[in-house]
């Protein structure tokens, strides 16, 4: 699993009874030429949009990946989690493309419509097909039918691309004036990966109070802040950091929650100084 990832795929895997191996993270993505030097068979990788450092996978990242999953006959577990919300850049190609046999695709309408759908989608190499089927067949044979349905319409009528549409430019605007708050009042502060997605991740500077010191104190400002040091497989991160998530406020609200981070951003950061 890379190292940061969101922590509950490690605990997925480990409660598994997997052995989880970290494999790190730059801004070229995940270091997936590491990943021969591991005895790992599968590798959870999110190469469109790093969770959390927003990073896009280099193509000779990419090419590691493959070369690796086709020496050592490893999958790659392809997650795409908000594959379509990118604002500064057409879609990116998926690394199932490269190796539909080594690569399990995997992508749900939890950022493009709603996480309580509980609805997503699997590509898979052949030899998965079965495996799945009866894992599911014994889990819980299959999602709801109904929201099954829906979906299928509205993907057919094209109001789910008219919705992506709307709601890449709300996102994208709500980035622009989250950016544009930090420059005027947190300058010191820095938003990190591409643009793309619901969240950012914000790098505090040298000498600022932790993360977790400030995602308490946010409390205090009806803001919820993650610390990104709770990605990391050792609990302590490279560059301490929190991640904030844009999308989920109502329009109504937005300016003033911006309002209240910046608030919180002066407050703390001047304290510190
Ligand atoms: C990195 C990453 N992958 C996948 C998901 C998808 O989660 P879900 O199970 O709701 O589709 C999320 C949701 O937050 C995520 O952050």
């Amino acid at each position: 699993m890379e190292d940061p990832c969101l922590w509950w795929h490690r605990d997925v895997a480990s409660t598994a009874g997997l052995n989880v191996v970290p494999i790190p993270v730059d801004e070229r993505g995940a270091r997936s030429d590491l990943l021969a030097s591991t005895d790992a068979g599968a590798a959870v990788v999110t190469p469109a949009h790093q969770f959390p450092l927003g990073a896009l996978m280099k193509p000779e990242r990419r090419a590691a990946a493959i070369a690796w999953a086709q020496a050592f006959d490893g999958l790659l577990i392809e997650d795409d989690y908000d594959a379509e919300l990118r604002y500064d850049r057409p879609p990116v190609g998926a690394l199932q493309a490269l190796d539909p046999e080594h690569v399990a695709f995997v992508g749900t309408v939890s950022k493009t419509l709603a996480p309580g759908l509980r609805l997503g989608w699997l590509l898979l190499p052949r030899w998965l097909l079965e495996p799945i089927f009866e894992l599911r067949r014994k889990e819980d044979v299959h999602v709801s039918a109904l929201e099954q349905i829906t979906f299928t319409e509205l993907l057919l009528s094209g109001a789910f691309e008219r919705h992506i549409r709307r709601m890449r430019s709300r996102y994208r605007t709500r980035r622009d004036r989250l950016i544009a708050m930090l420059e005027a009042r947190a300058p010191n502060v820095t938003p990190v990966g591409i643009s793309a997605g619901l969240r950012v991740l914000l790098e505090l500077p040298a000498g600022s109070p932790s993360a977790e010191e400030i995602a308490d104190r946010a409390a205090q400002y009806s803001i919820e802040l993650f610390p990104v040091a709770r990605c990391y497989h050792s609990g302590k991160a490279a560059r301490d950091g929190l991640v904030v998530g844009y999308a989920a406020l109502p329009e109504h609200a937005f300016e003033s929650g911006l309002a209240a981070l910046g608030d919180l951003l002066e407050a703390t950061l001047r304290t510190s100084a």
